[in-house]
């Protein structure tokens, strides 16, 4: 296990180690992705109060000779070249392992908004930009890991990456497990969305994001969703694809997968009020008119202990101990 440390609720980053001498950075590990990629030499201000990895220094560095961009979701981009290096989770090492030495960061990457140094992809490798193998199956296919599975604990104290296995003081009972549907994302059928206790959306298409903060959700379902559950549009005043709802009445969503429903507690769901003092308040789950699938992201993940099984391609849920 390596302890996570979390950024407000916004992200969760934990410890890695790169190259030969191994230098320590931070990452945001993303299911959602499946590259890593650090600040590099190259990068000066954009990526500037973050660790560098300089691959002049690692003895165990190639240069791929190859370049990268990228895009996430809310629009980040960062750009650099293709190295390969050792790279270390937990004590155990990827050799050879394929990752980009940014050049350039966009905003979204600036200290001042992303506190960890670089972000480590633990998607499939179907998902990746660089055409690798992402750290995770690297240590899987080198034998590093004793199981091929990986889990998240994500919550206000405590959150930690468990390698290879799960941690059975962080969860009760047994886990729920939903096959992946297609191996890129981590994209599973949830079987109902609940609002107030009311089951109002089925067999919902999604991705197992937690590199996504919020839950998003196509337009016409989260709409239905809030007019049951007492919400407002709020895209004219707090942002595009925003509820609100009254602070005094929090409503009550879960999540049920393979028939098991989760409850995604009041406190992850309110994102707080509008404004100081406003008796309205901001829900974690938004609509985008853009997106195929949900994401579900850590407005939810922070409710449970998730697994994410390489070898039988599921993702499992259990309830946090
Ligand atoms: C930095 O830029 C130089 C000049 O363009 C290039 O030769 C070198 O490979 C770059 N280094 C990295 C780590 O991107």
């Amino acid at each position: 296990s390596i302890p996570l440390t979390d950024d407000h609720g916004q992200l969760w980053f934990g410890s890695i180690s790169v190259g030969t001498p191994a230098v320590t950075y931070t990452v945001d590990f993303d299911t959602g992705s499946s590259d890593l990629f650090l600040p590099g030499p190259n990068c000066s201000s954009t990526c500037s109060g973050h660790t560098i990895y300089n691959p002049l220094t690692s003895t165990t560095s190639k240069d791929l000779g190859g370049t990268f961009t990228l895009t996430y979701g809310d629009g980040s981009t960062v750009e650099g070249e293709l190295y390969s290096d050792t790279v270390s989770i937990a004590g155990l090492s990827a050799t050879g392992q394929t990752l980009g030495a940014a050049s350039q960061y966009s905003t979204g990457f600036a200290k001042s908004q992303f506190p960890a140094d670089g972000l480590l992809g633990m998607a499939f490798q179907s998902l990746s930009d660089y055409r690798a193998s992402p750290v995770f199956q690297t240590l899987v296919s080198e034998g590093r890991t004793s199981e091929p599975v990986f889990a998240f604990k994500l919550a206000t104290s405590g959150s930690e990456l468990h390698i290879g296995g799960t941690d059975s003081k962080a969860y009760t009972g047994e886990f729920s497990y939903a096959d992946v549907v297609l191996p890129a994302y981590w994209q599973v059928i949830m079987d109902s969305i609940q609002g107030n206790g009311h089951a109002s959306l089925f067999s919902v298409n999604c991705i197992i994001d937690t590199g996504t903060t919020l839950v998003i959700g196509d337009t016409f379902s989260v709409d239905l969703l809030y007019s049951e559950v007492g919400g407002t549009d709020a895209s004219d005043t707090v942002g595009e694809g925003f509820y609100t709802f009254p602070c005094n009445n929090v409503p009550k969503v879960s999540f049920t997968f393979s028939g098991k429903s989760f409850p995604i507690s009041p406190s992850t769901f309110n994102l707080g009020p509008v404004a100081v003092g406003s008796p309205d308040c901001v829900g974690g789950i938004v609509a985008s008119s853009i997106i195929t699938f949900w994401i579900v992201g850590d407005v939810f993940l922070s409710n449970v202990y998730t697994i994410f099984d390489f070898g039988n391609i599921r993702v499992g849920f259990a309830d946090l101990a």
